[in-house]
């Protein structure tokens, strides 16, 4: 399968930079407050796409084992530095495009800050409903292009990209804002339905997040999300979609399967070898499943 280029992570202190030295406290304390909202009470298995460093990790609490992938392998080595090693946490390389599970495997998956890095976002959304099995949670977090700071900037000319047209927008590259409908159509052509929406960072403005005390203006926001369902104006959107395809679980003992081929591969670290021929190596507690691009 030809598919995008990987917005590469690799060797990135994003976490550093981004969210511990970049002044994000309060957009990371209101996705922490919309995941509290959209998690369900318990789960069995939960895929986290695009983890990173594990910055939301520890905040699905009610699942009992979770797989954190993402295509950089450095981003892994970090969350694994910040979890640590133990049964419930399992790292895995790979690509969104090419996932190395069988089909029907989690009950439970979140993509945050990840879909905006995908230039076939469609087919990034195909290949999670695949590994999901039938009334799995999938919470997507999405940047929004119809935001009212886009709005305002088209209509005064300061902006040439329609923030109302249905296409996504790349606004640097593998960067993507898409538009609420878009992705709603999407999920559901795939077999999603929607069942909360919650619209994020209502405040995401420097002058706010200086003149107002953080925990007043994550209260502000925390009651915002509320209005979600009459309007999305925000630059970021979080989707709880249960999968409705009716479709068999994974077999019992089944859990990795080849990205190159699709064949069921047993799991035998440090090296998982295909009938295919590709082999896939687990260094320093991480799965390997990179294929060469
Ligand atoms: C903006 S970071 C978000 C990390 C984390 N979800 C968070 O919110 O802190 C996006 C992550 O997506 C990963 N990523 C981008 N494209 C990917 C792909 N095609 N497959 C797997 N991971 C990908 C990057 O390596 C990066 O760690």
């Amino acid at each position: 399968m030809n598919t995008p280029p990987v917005c590469n992570y690799e060797g990135s202190d994003y976490q550093t930079s981004f969210w511990e030295k970049g002044g994000r406290a309060y957009e990371d304390a209101v996705e922490e407050k919309a995941l509290q909202r959209l998690l369900p009470a318990s789960g069995k298995l939960m895929l986290e796409l695009g983890a990173g460093a594990g910055r939301n990790t520890s905040r699905y609490k009610n699942y009992e084992k979770i797989v954190l992938l993402d295509y950089s392998r450095t981003q892994l080595e970090q969350a694994r530095a910040r979890l640590g090693d133990c049964e419930r946490y399992v790292y895995v390389a790979a690509d969104v495009y090419h996932l190395p599970f069988v089909s029907g495997l989690f009950d439970g998956a979140t993509m945050i800050r990840t879909l905006h890095h995908m230039a076939d976002a469609r087919l990034a959304l195909q290949q999670v409903a695949d590994v999901l099995q039938s009334k799995a949670v999938f919470i997507l977090e999405f940047a929004n292009k119809h935001n009212l700071k886009a709005i305002v900037r088209y209509v005064l000319h300061q902006q040439s990209w329609n923030p109302n047209s249905p296409e996504p927008v790349e606004f640097a590259a593998l960067n993507f804002d898409f538009h609420p409908q878009t992705v709603s159509s999407w999920l559901k052509s795939l077999g999603f339905l929607v069942e909360q929406t919650l619209t994020v960072s209502h405040f995401r403005m420097a002058f706010m997040k200086k003149l107002i005390p953080l925990k007043m203006l994550v209260w502000m926001d925390s009651m915002a999300q509320l209005t979600s369902d009459w309007w999305q104006l925000t630059p970021s959107v979080f989707l709880r979609n249960r999968l409705r395809t009716e479709k068999e679980n994974a077999a019992a003992g089944t859990f990795f399967r080849c990205p190159k081929c699709g064949a069921a591969l047993n799991d035998t670290p440090p090296l998982l070898k295909c009938s295919c021929g590709q082999s896939y190596p687990v260094q320093d507690g991480i799965y390997d499943f990179r294929l060469e691009k």
